[in-house]
């Protein structure tokens, strides 16, 4: 399926935001979020430089693919009453065949607390449960993560495992949760 076609999937509206296919003129606004050290903290990778934030955003500008393993489909998350992109969120297709997906969540820190992460990615969920036919979603977090853990307990996802110095940040031996919520749970 190629998501940005559907009519009626995407654009998402919810009561504060507006979730749409990244657009060429959006570049800034991305890196100035995907840029920060901050940001990327706990992400396993270093900041996004504006040429990475450019290059992903021109090889999505033609649409997105969601049928193969490893296909991603990423929104940028906005308001509808002012110009630009606030952060996104992201949903990752890891087996087409059992329908499990991930997710992810990244936005600008100007505009933390105030609940734009957990409604942008409820709205993403609603859409893999309901539309995509998607039977598990579940995400990846730092254990240090903890604004990152608040979404996911918000969203009503269940703490499945606390993976311990299974990756390298740097120097740092890295500690995961992973967190999960199934289609059934989801809709009851
Ligand atoms: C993870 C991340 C998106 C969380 O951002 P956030 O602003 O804490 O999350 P939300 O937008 O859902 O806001 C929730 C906060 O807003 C508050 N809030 C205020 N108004 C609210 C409203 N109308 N509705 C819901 N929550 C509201 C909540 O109480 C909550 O505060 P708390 O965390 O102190 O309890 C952000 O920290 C981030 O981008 N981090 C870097 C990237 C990253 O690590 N991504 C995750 C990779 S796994």
């Amino acid at each position: 399926m190629t998501i940005a076609s559907q009519h009626g999937l995407v654009p998402i509206t919810t009561e504060r935001l507006v979730l749409r296919p990244f657009a060429l003129g959006d570049v800034d606004n991305r890196y100035a979020y995907q840029g920060l050290p901050e940001v990327a903290r706990y992400l396993y990778r270093q900041p996004l430089t504006r040429e990475g934030c450019a290059e992903a955003i021109a090889a999505r500008a033609g649409g997105t693919a969601w049928q193969a393993d490893g296909d991603v489909l990423l929104l940028a998350v906005g308001r509808p009453d002012e110009p630009g992109v606030i952060g996104e969120v992201v949903l990752t297709l890891t087996s087409a065949h059992a329908r499990q997906a991930e997710i992810g969540w990244v936005f600008n820190p100007r505009c933390a607390g105030r609940g734009y992460a957990t409604e942008a990615a409820r709205a993403l969920a609603s859409l893999a449960f309901e539309q995509l036919g998607v039977h598990r979603i579940f995400a990846r977090l730092d254990v240090l993560n903890t604004a990152s853990v608040r979404v996911c307990e918000r969203l009503g996802m269940r703490r499945e495992a606390h993976l311990v110095d299974n990756d390298l940040d740097g120097d740092r031996w890295g500690s995961e949760y992973v967190y999960a919520v199934l289609a059934h749970e989801w809709m009851d």
